[in-house]
């Protein structure tokens, strides 16, 4: 399964799926392609270290958003890929590549969705309202995406405790261990492997 993976920051789920390709965790797939939105993008860097093509298309570099946004699609389609998986994209995916690559988009978000998530939940942002809250359970969630904000059907989700006196940093840093790094890898090698079933109700699960 060719499977591009979108990026703006560290990459390390990224690196996630590079590793669980590298040990067997992901079978059937080939990570053909990294696109980033920053040029300085460390992710970019892992791309590089792995041999995999990495691309930037930055929103600075066009005139229009329309302009970025057929351009961004351009490099999507370039590797021709299977799925589509965005680890810590931070851009809104055009409306026109949900409906080119609809159902094989997969976002990873760092919330028990629909807790903590949709405009302005991302990155330190959606751990720092978690700590704020005082909830006790959090955690990463799998989806598909759709045209909203985090809002597609979940795919699998990962809980993870929050400890007394833990810092949005310390707190991001666990749920990335603890859930992202593991649940993300796990759905990829899923759709891979058609392991993916809807039940009565029309939610998804993934088949062991
Ligand atoms: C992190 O906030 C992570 O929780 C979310 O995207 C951000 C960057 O992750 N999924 P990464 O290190 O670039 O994968």
């Amino acid at each position: 399964m060719r499977t591009v993976v979108m990026v703006s920051g560290g990459g390390t789920n990224l690196q996630a799926i590079l590793d669980a390709v590298s040990d067997g965790t992901i079978t059937n797939t080939e990570i053909c392609g990294v696109i980033s939105n920053r040029a300085d993008a460390y992710a970019l860097t892992r791309a590089a270290e792995a041999g995999i093509p990495g691309v930037c298309v930055s929103r600075k570099a066009y005139g229009t958003r329309e302009e970025f946004e057929n351009a961004l699609l351009a490099a999507v389609d370039s590797f021709a890929p299977d799925l589509i998986v965005l680890a810590g994209f931070l851009v809104i995916i055009p409306k026109e590549m949900i409906r080119r690559y609809e159902r094989r988009i997969i976002n990873i978000h760092p919330s028990l969705i629909p807790s903590f998530c949709g405009d302005g939940f991302y990155g330190l942002h959606v751990h720092e309202r978690v700590l704020e809250r005082g909830v006790k359970v959090t955690g990463a969630t799998v989806h598909f995406v759709d045209e909203g904000t985090d809002t597609g059907p979940i795919l699998l989700q990962k809980a993870v405790a929050i400890q007394p006196d833990d810092t949005p940093e310390v707190l991001q840093r666990r749920v990335m261990e603890q859930a992202e790094w593991i649940i993300l890898p796990q759905a990829i090698d899923a759709i891979a492997n058609n392991r993916i079933r809807r039940d009565a109700n029309g939610n998804f699960f993934i088949m062991n």
